[in-house]
Formats: C-alpha cells, structure tokens, sequence
C-alpha cells in the first residue's frame, strides 16, 4: 500500500458508494446569470470528477427566499431554468463516474442593504441582529422561520428532483443556519432560542423537512464550522460537553455527514490530538468530511488577500483517514488551480499540478 492508498479507497454512504475519499469544497462562483446554471458550471464540475473527485460538493446554492442570496450570479435551485440547468449538471457529472450534491445556502443577516438579486429585499436572522451583535432588523416571526424551512425543504426536493446523489446544507461560516447556531445572533425565546442544544432546532427542522421532501436513503450532509467569517476566532462549541449538546439533535434529526469546516485542517480542538472534524466523528459517531488547507501551505485568507500558497505533501491528512478520524477530505483552492488534483496525487505525479495563482479565483473554470 502506497502512502496516499487510505485517499483512494472506497467509500458507503447509505446507497451511495464513492470511489475515493476525495470531496470537492462547496466554492462560490457567481457564474450562473439570474441564478441559471448553465453549460460552463456543467462543464466545470464534470472536470472535476474526471480529474477523479469522488464527491463534489456544489458552490452554494440560493433557497427560494428574496434575501437568500447577494448576486444575482449566484445559482439557485427553484425555478424551471435553473433546475433544467442542474440536471444537466448532475447528468455531466455522472456521466464520466462523479458524485454531486448542491451546497443549499441562505445567507440570513450577512446580506447587506441594495445588494442583488432583490435589492430591495432585507436581511433577515433570528432575532434582526449582525454578526457583531448590532441590531439591524426586527426577528423573524414563527410563521417566517416555519416559511424557511419550508423553502430548505423544496430545495432538497428539487435537488433529488434534479438528479443530485444527496444534498450539503451550508450551516458554517456564519450564515442564516449558523446565525441560529450562535447565541449572540440567536436571542430568541420561542422554539428556536435557548441554549446550544435548543439553538439547533431550526437546523433540526430543516433536517427534518428536507428528509420528508426527498427519500429516508437520501445523504443529507451539514456543513458547520466553529468560526465565522467575521470572526476566526469564535468557537461555537468551547468543551466536549458543549460539542456534544450540539451534535446530538443533529443527529437524532437524520444528518448522515458533518462536514466541519476548518482553515487549517491539522489544527487540533479542546487540548486534544483531534482536530474539529475527529471530535465530531467522535462525539456523534457519524462520518466526517475533514477540510482546510489540505495540500497547500498557505491558508484561504492568506489567498483571499493575495498571499501565495503552494502545492506540498498530504501524508497528515492521509495519516488521518487512515486512523479512522475522518472518513474524507475536502479539498478546495488546490482544485480550483489544477482540476485533475485527486488523479494526479494518485498517479505520484504532483509535480506536474498546475500552480494555484490569482488567476486560479478569477477564472474559476
Ligand atoms: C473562491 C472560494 C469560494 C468559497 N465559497 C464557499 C461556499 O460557497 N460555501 C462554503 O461553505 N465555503 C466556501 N468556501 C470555503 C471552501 O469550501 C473551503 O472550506 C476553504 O477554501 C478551505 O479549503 P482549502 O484550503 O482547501 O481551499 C470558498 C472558498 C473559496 C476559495
């Protein structure tokens, strides 16, 4: 066995059986005008699974809510066009052996005044306020929550509808999911506020809802992160205990995968060997998607502010996988610079990856 053989192995979840351990990272594009997914976001994930992905995990993707979104270059998965579109999508990606889900995002209290594809739309959140706690708009009424989830719910039908293998709900980052995750945007006292294990209850619905909307074998992933993109240093969960009151309404909710996202993927939680993802695995004996720099030197903030980052060795993610800590890896930048990563790390060819340049995020093809 070969260092890199414990990436390339097998994967199950529920009927769905991946070829490697390889996931693609959920990567906004705002190439799909009016929201329409068209022929180059087909061709782009096709690439990816020739170059042997074995899960991609779509850009997000905009509910069927006004303020979901904040361009109108972002995909959506309602509406006539944008489904035909997906379905071409899926049908490329399957086409050539790849896997699919689409990456269900709203983007709750981050959207800002005027900003496309309704400007006159409001953000909405859990109790009206930024993610620094400044009160910007008035909560959401029961009836608007309930409207929500509701419209996480159509878009997980319309996914499967489409025919995607499973769907990723963007519940990280600080988004709408999060916002309800996070005491200081979450102040309510109805149903959905309360402490962290009653603060998941509108992902618990969500959960829920799209599990009636599609089929009980249908994977429904949850993408969740300790920091914000407003603040890298906010812990979500600051003890095990904690981690564990948050986890297990998930899981009793039907989440079939965490995907816990991470800058630095061999950064390590609560004075442990384990980084976010291992203590998820852990805690809610679920499977775990790992994430964060993998393959690279450079973080995403570093790129994000022009910082170079280069191609380097995978053995510790690997090492990982191999002791059963996490089950896969997601990789993102390194396959926006070169789509044929996976194949290329299998084949022992890395130094003929293309360099990941700032053309890499300009060009995004
Ligand atoms: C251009 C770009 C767009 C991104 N868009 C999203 C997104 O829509 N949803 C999401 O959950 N994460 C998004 N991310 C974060 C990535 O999924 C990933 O977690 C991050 O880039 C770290 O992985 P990496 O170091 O392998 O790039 C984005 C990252 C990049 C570089």
């Amino acid at each position: 066995m070969s260092s890199i053989a414990p990436l390339f192995k097998s994967f199950r979840l529920h009927n769905l059986t991946l070829p490697n351990r390889v996931v693609m990272s959920p990567m906004t594009r705002s190439h799909s005008p009016g929201g329409v997914p068209g022929a180059n976001v087909a061709a782009y994930y096709r690439r990816r699974a020739e170059g042997g992905v074995g899960l991609i995990v779509t850009e997000g993707v905009a509910i069927n809510h006004p303020a979901a979104v904040s361009d109108d270059k972002i995909p959506q998965m309602f509406g006539d066009a944008a489904l035909a579109g997906w379905k071409r999508v899926a049908s490329e990606v399957h086409a050539v052996g790849g896997h699919i889900f689409p990456q269900l995002w709203h983007v709750g209290m981050m959207r800002k005044p005027g900003e496309l594809p309704n400007v006159d739309a409001p953000a909405v959140g859990p109790s009206g306020l930024a993610l620094n706690g400044k009160k910007i708009s008035e909560p959401l009424t029961e009836k608007d929550v309930e409207y929500l989830i509701g419209a996480y719910a159509e878009a997980a039908g319309n996914a499967m509808k489409a025919g995607f293998d499973g769907i990723e709900l963007h519940g990280a980052h600080g988004y709408l999911i999060d916002q309800f995750f996070w005491g200081q945007t979450n102040t309510r006292t109805d149903r959905f506020g309360g402490d962290i294990a009653a603060r998941t209850r509108f992902g618990v619905e969500i959960v829920q809802a799209c599990r009636r909307a599609t089929r009980p074998d249908f994977p429904i992933a949850l993408r969740w992160s300790q920091w914000k993109s407003t603040d890298y240093n906010a812990k979500l969960a600051t003890t095990p205990q904690e981690l564990e009151r948050f986890l297990k309404p998930l899981v009793d909710a039907g989440v079939d995968l965490f995907h816990c996202s991470q800058r630095r993927f061999w950064e390590t939680e609560f004075d442990s060997a384990l980084n976010i993802a291992g203590w998820t695995k852990k805690l809610s004996g679920k499977p775990v998607v790992t994430v964060g720099s993998v393959g690279l030197d450079g973080d995403l903030i570093g790129s994000l502010s022009g910082k170079p980052s280069h191609h380097v060795g995978i053995d510790k993610v690997v090492a990982m996988v191999e002791r059963g800590e996490v089950d896969l890896v997601a990789v993102g930048r390194a396959l926006l610079a070169d789509a044929a990563w996976p194949v290329k790390i299998r084949e022992g060819r890395a130094q003929d990856l293309t360099p990941l340049t700032q053309e890499s995020f300009v060009n995004l093809i």
